[in-house]
């Protein structure tokens, strides 16, 4: 059997050498680091596209095709698949919507406005006591997020966004929201479009330096299981912020097939949705996906046809992954330059136990070396009985890996510090 794995980064590694445990994959577009045997299956990489990647089920990992209706036009095609069509990626493609399908739902989240123009967005900041949260409500790939700790800093930042002049399009509509103080986590859950089960949780580190300072990135690291988060907490996001979206997307006859991933403050008053992703987390997938203990071709496939029945089980293993990114990311980041320490299969040539390479942003030249191509270049990713060494073996591995100016956060795996405040 094949599956198609759509996408090209980290996420996209971590579903396909998943998958390669139980069947052939292709990624369609993927990245040179990809191809591999893995358990007696190949892993290849084809620029087709989808629609045209015979396989019998195809998971689309990132969320703009969502948006963009790709899962329709499998579906159309009689395809099984595995992500939202473009009525369930609303969740993610626009915040306003989000917002209004929680209230309709009575899902505690923040309180917000949205807003189009600056008057009314100024006047709402003057009424929220702070910290202040603006956010695009378009798409801008998880960098579209300021947390201001001053009102000036936050009108400044809706006057950029509005006038357009950061994030172009995607930064005309914002949605205001005031600031939660808790800590974080992520719980990705599998929908087949009536019931929901949730895979282990995660927590991932957003902002680009240690001590979760400087701007927002797509995530520079995560690890699974945040100890914090135990099952009883995980049973309540289940009951409170997932059962109850997904029960109102279906009565907007909205037929929801894939992963609904709720990112979640857990307040002094319990927990309260931040967003809703409608694919798996990147960097989460990294940490959450090689600790799935069933057959996943047959777990993905219940999704795609309507047939989940069971809670996914997980090692008890942790996992961490580290992200080494480009000189200059997220807002410049260098490319060209050769990664030294990978062996020609793309993993370290010098292995660490239980350490998996993920390559995000790589290219290969004719002569077979890997470059720096894009922000996240890989991401390191290590399996251990427990979390401390996990988070041992991937700095191990991180520092195996060089190129001038990598960027790595050396706090991966630790107790979050500034968000618990
Ligand atoms: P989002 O893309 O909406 O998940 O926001 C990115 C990050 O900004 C989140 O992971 C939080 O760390 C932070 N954030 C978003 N909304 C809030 C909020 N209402 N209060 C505090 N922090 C927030
Ligand atoms: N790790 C957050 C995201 O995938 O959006």
């Amino acid at each position: 059997m094949t599956v198609c794995v759509v996408g090209s980064g980290g996420r996209e590694h971590a579903l396909a050498r998943l998958l390669a445990r139980s069947s052939d994959v292709v990624v369609t577009p993927g990245n040179p680091g990809m191809p591999a045997e893995v358990s007696g299956h190949r892993i290849a990489v084809t620029s087709a596209p989808p629609e045209e990647v015979e396989a019998e089920l195809t998971v689309i990992g990132p969320e703009a095709p969502l948006v963009d209706g790709l899962a329709d036009r499998l579906r159309a095609r009689g395809m099984a698949v595995v992500g939202p069509g473009a009525d369930g990626a609303r969740l993610e493609g626009s915040k306003a919507f989000m917002k209004d399908a929680l209230a309709e739902a009575g899902v505690a989240t923040a309180r917000y406005g949205v807003f189009d123009e600056i008057d009314g967005a100024i006047r709402f900041l003057g009424s929220l006591p702070g910290p202040f949260v603006v956010k695009t409500d378009g798409l801008a790939a998880g960098k579209g997020v300021l947390v201001a700790e001053t009102r000036e800093e936050a009108e400044a930042d809706v006057i950029a966004k509005l006038s357009g002049r950061a994030f172009g399009g995607a930064g005309r509509r914002v949605v205001i929201e005031e600031g939660l103080i808790g800590f974080e986590c992520s719980i990705q859950a599998l929908c087949d479009g009536a019931r929901a089960f949730p895979l282990a949780a995660a927590r991932d580190f957003k902002r680009v330096f240690d001590g979760d300072r400087g701007a927002n990135t797509g995530g520079m690291g995560g690890y699974s299981p945040p100890p914090e988060v135990d099952d009883d907490l995980v049973d309540r996001v289940m009951d409170e912020a997932v059962a109850p979206i997904v029960a109102t997307l279906r009565r907007r006859g909205i037929d929801y097939r894939g992963v609904l991933y709720a990112g979640i403050m857990v307040t002094s008053d319990g927990p309260v949705v931040l967003e809703y992703n409608v694919r798996f987390g990147d960097p989460e997938a990294q940490v959450v996906l090689p600790r799935l203990a069933d057959d996943p071709v047959d777990l993905l496939m219940a999704v795609a046809t309507g047939r989940l029945l069971d809670r996914p089980r997980f090692s008890p293993d942790a996992a961490v992954c580290v992200v080494a990114a480009a000189a200059g990311y997220p807002e410049a980041p260098v490319a060209g330059d050769e990664i030294l320490g990978l062996g020609a299969d793309g993993q370290l040539a010098e292995p660490v136990d239980g350490v998996t390479v993920l390559h995000a942003g790589t290219t290969r030249d004719a002569d077979g070396a890997f470059r720096v191509h894009g922000g996240r270049v890989l991401g390191l990713t290590a399996l251990a009985p427990t979390l401390s060494a996990a988070r041992e073996r991937a700095y191990e591995a991180a520092n195996r890996v060089t190129w001038p100016g990598r960027h790595l956060r050396g706090d991966i795996g630790l107790e979050p510090t500034a968000v618990l405040r």
